[in-house]
Formats: structure tokens, sequence, C-alpha cells
């Protein structure tokens, strides 16, 4: 009988733990970047940053409350991938996220939003509702504008020299295109950590970006005419039915998780079930058509500059196809880490544009599994990911794990 009661006891108690989880989980799920810090117990400021061409930029800034003092060193700017959003680097909770982990080491860590996305959809001119000017833009503008605005107003807050880069893969190629039009750039960062990098995706096994490259300059045609608009906006038509399928019961994880990689590379064990739950709430981020399309052309063409199409590019390049972008002028030291099993950024991929690169290494990390969307919330992003770029920050080396 005591035993029987206490066996009872027992499986209440793990009814009533995993009953909390779900509801932290979807009580995360539901919070903007904010007020998700503030209920992890972290603090957060806001920061906006207008860009030369007009865009209000969400900037945020991570800290732990344990830290009394920041560390003497170059601050963290953690720069977000296509489709997403700078809730990328705190979705999956208190331990395994990126900036709470650089925060908890006492780093001064800096969130940039891309124009478009559900926190920098503003301008001062053009209501992105309204206007499809708003919606004129890829990867090439937020190189151009957005992300020297961003380095330049952390510099200017901190007083320091230069900061650390750490970006998911668009956000790679931003920082890349941007190091290669000023070199001056390459001065301002201490080193660039490229998680899943994308650049050339000649090897890309994404069945999205494969799509986006058959219709790409179908795309372009109607964007040129004028067309532009906004693409996988958050809390679109589709959040709810997101929801439902990826968050809401016990079966919906593993249909949702087999969904994901096999798309995104295949292990489906690396995301846990109460972050993927969090995770419908904070995906998509938000972008223009313009820069979805973008994606499909480098998928066809390789890393090169906007495709107008064979008589635009003939007036603007001179050539029926556009070049290649050249990046001899990045000579910032980038590491970038990669898996032999991430469907998007390939590691024959990440080969390629490392020889384009003067001072670029690479890791390729120990779990084979690893996929595309693991380096930000797989479970394992604190034992393989964050420990190594802590190393580094400290120490100057790495070890690939
Ligand atoms: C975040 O949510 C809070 C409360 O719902 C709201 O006051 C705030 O404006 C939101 N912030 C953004 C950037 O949407
Ligand atoms: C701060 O330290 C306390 C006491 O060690 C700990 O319980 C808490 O989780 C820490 N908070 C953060 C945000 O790291
Ligand atoms: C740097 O900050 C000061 C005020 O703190 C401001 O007046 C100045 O315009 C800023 N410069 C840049 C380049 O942002
Ligand atoms: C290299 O950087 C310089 C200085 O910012 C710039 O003038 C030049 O156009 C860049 N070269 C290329 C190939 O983009
Ligand atoms: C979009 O921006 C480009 C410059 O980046 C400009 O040449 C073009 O005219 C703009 N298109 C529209 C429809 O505003
Ligand atoms: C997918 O996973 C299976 C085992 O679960 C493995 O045999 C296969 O090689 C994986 N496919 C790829 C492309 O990694
Ligand atoms: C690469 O960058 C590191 C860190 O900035 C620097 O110490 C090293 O000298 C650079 N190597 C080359 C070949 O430029």
């Amino acid at each position: 009988m005591k035993l029987f009661i206490i066996t009872l006891l027992h499986s209440w108690s793990l009814v009533a733990i995993s009953a909390t989880n779900t509801e932290i989980a979807i009580t995360r799920r539901d919070l903007n970047f904010t007020k998700l810090v503030n209920y992890d117990r972290f603090e957060s400021e806001t920061h906006t940053v207008t860009t030369e061409d007009g865009y209000i930029l969400t900037l945020y800034r991570v800290k732990s409350p344990n830290c009394s003092e920041l560390k003497d060193s170059e601050p963290i700017v953690f720069m977000h991938g296509l489709f997403l959003s700078g809730d990328d680097c705190i979705t999956p909770g208190p331990s395994g996220s990126h900036c709470y982990e650089y925060a908890s080491a006492c780093h001064d860590v800096w969130v940039p939003n891309s124009r478009g996305t559900v926190y920098s959809r503003k301008h001062i001119t053009y209501n992105p509702d309204k206007d499809s000017e708003f919606w004129n833009f890829s990867f090439d503008e937020m190189a151009q504008y957005d992300m020297p605005a961003v380095i330049d107003y952390v510099l200017n807050v901190t007083s320091k020299k230069q900061i650390t880069y750490i970006g998911h893969a668009q956000g790679v190629a931003i920082l890349l295109n941007l190091c290669a039009a000023n070199s001056e750039y390459n001065d301002k960062i201490n080193v660039g950590f490229g998680l899943s990098p994308t650049a050339w995706l000649d090897h890309c096994r994404f069945s999205v970006i494969q799509i986006d490259g058959t219709l790409s300059s179908f795309l372009t045609g109607f964007i040129e005419a004028g067309f532009n608009s906004e693409f996988l906006p958050r809390g679109g038509v589709y959040q709810p039915f997101v929801k439902l399928l990826c968050g809401t019961t016990d079966l919906s994880y593993p249909a949702c998780s087999e969904l994901l990689f096999t798309v995104l590379g295949n292990n489906s064990f690396q995301i846990p079930e109460d972050t993927m739950k969090v995770l419908t709430g904070h995906l998509p981020g938000g972008t223009s058509l313009k820069n979805f399309a973008r994606w499909g052309q480098i998928y066809n063409n390789g890393f090169t500059k906007y495709d107008h199409g064979s008589v635009k590019n003939l007036l603007t390049y001179g050539e029926l196809t556009p070049p290649v972008f050249d990046l001899s002028n990045v000579t910032m030291k980038w590491v970038f880490i990669g898996s032999e099993n991430d469907y998007v950024s390939d590691e024959r991929d990440v080969d390629t544009l490392m020889t384009k690169l003067s001072n670029a290494t690479k890791c390729i990390v120990s779990d084979k599994t690893f996929g595309h969307l693991d380096y930000l919330f797989g479970k394992d992003v604190p034992t393989l990911i964050t420990p190594m770029i802590l190393t580094y920050l400290d120490t100057g080396k790495f070890e690939c794990l």
C-alpha cells in the first residue's frame, strides 16, 4: 500500500513537472524579445538605429543580472539568418541559448534585426503595410546599409574599437559583402564566427532553396516590374497552423521534427520538444519577396551580384550574367562552424568560400547529424558550439568540439 502511494505520488509529480514545462513553453512561445528576456530573468535594452536609406532597425542588448561589471572584451554582435530574427539567440531558454551563454560569461551582447523582420518593420517615410518601396531590398542592402549602421552604433555606445561577430547563414553573407565593398570594416571586427555559413549554395539540399532557384527568374521579373512585397511575416495566416502542427499535442513533435529535418538535415533529436513548442511562436521572422528570390539567384548563379535579368544585367554590369562577388578585400579573421549533415550549408560550399578568403578556418562539429537549425536550437549548442566560441574569446585559440 505504502509503495503504491509512493509510486502514485511519484508519477503524479512527473505529470506535474511535464505540465509545468509545457506551460512554460507555451508562455515563452508567445513573448516577444524583451518580454522573453525578462521572463528568463536576464536584462535587455532596446536601441534603434536608423540606416542611411531610412530603415529604422531595432537592436537589442542582453546582459546577465549576475555581472556587476562586463568583461573587458569586444562587444558581441549576434546576427540572425534568412526567415529568422534576433529571437534565435534566446529561444531555447536560460540554459543553452547563444545570447544567454555569452551574457552569463559577462560579455556585452548585441542583437540586430534585419530590415523587414518583425522588429524592424519601420522606415522614416515608407509604411511597410502600404508602400511596396519598403520591401524593395535583399541582403545586398542589409550589407550596404544595415550592418555598417549597427556596427558603428555599437562601437560608439561602447567606446570600443572592434566587435566580435557571430552570424548564422545569411548573417555571414551580410558581413562578407560589407567587408568586401568597404575594406575599412575589416578593422572593426576582432573575429567572425560563421554558423552554417551561406555564400555559395552549389550543393545545397534544402528543398525550399531549390524550389526558389526554379522560381527566381520568374520572381525577379515580377519584382523588377515593381511588385515588391513582404514574404513570410511573423503572425501571418499560417502562424496558428504552425503552432497547431508543431506545438500543441504530444503527437505533433515527431511529425513536425520529421518534417523539419527532412528538409534541413535529418537529425530528429537535436531540437528538444519544448524548444520546438517555443519556436512555433518565433518563426518566421519576416523578410521581402525580393530577398527570397535573391537566394534563389545565389543557388542558380553562385555567390554573385543581383541578377536583374539579361537585358538589365548588360546595362548594369556589361555582361548578360551578374559577376561573382569579389571577396579579395575580406581580410578579417573568420572561423566557420559547419556539419556534414547540413542540407543548407554544404561542407564543399564552405570550402569554396574559404578559397576566396585570406584568413578563414573551419570546424566541422563532431556530431555528424547536426543540421542547419541545430546551431541555434539544438540541445548540444551549450556543449559543442558556445564553449568553442567562449574559449576563443578568452584565449585567441579554439578547439573544434
Ligand atoms: C513586446 O510585447 C509587449 C507586451 O505585449 C509590448 O508592450 C511591446 O510593445 C512589444 N514589443 C515589440 C517590439 O513588439
Ligand atoms: C544569477 O545567480 C543566481 C545565484 O547563483 C542564479 O540562481 C541565477 O540563475 C543567475 N541568473 C542568471 C540570469 O544567470
Ligand atoms: C555617437 O554618439 C554620440 C552621443 O552619444 C552622438 O552624438 C554621435 O552622433 C554618435 N556618432 C555616431 C557615428 O553614431
Ligand atoms: C575594396 O575596398 C575599397 C575601400 O573601401 C573600395 O574602394 C573598393 O571598391 C573595394 N574593392 C572591391 C573589389 O569591392
Ligand atoms: C528598387 O531599388 C533599386 C535600387 O536598389 C532601384 O534601382 C529601383 O528603381 C527600385 N525599384 C522600385 C520599384 O522602387
Ligand atoms: C539520415 O539518417 C540516417 C540514419 O538515421 C542515415 O543513415 C543517413 O545517412 C542520413 N542521411 C543523410 C543525408 O545524412
Ligand atoms: C588572421 O587573423 C588573426 C586574428 O586577427 C591574426 O592574428 C593573424 O595574423 C591573421 N592572419 C593572417 C594570415 O592575416
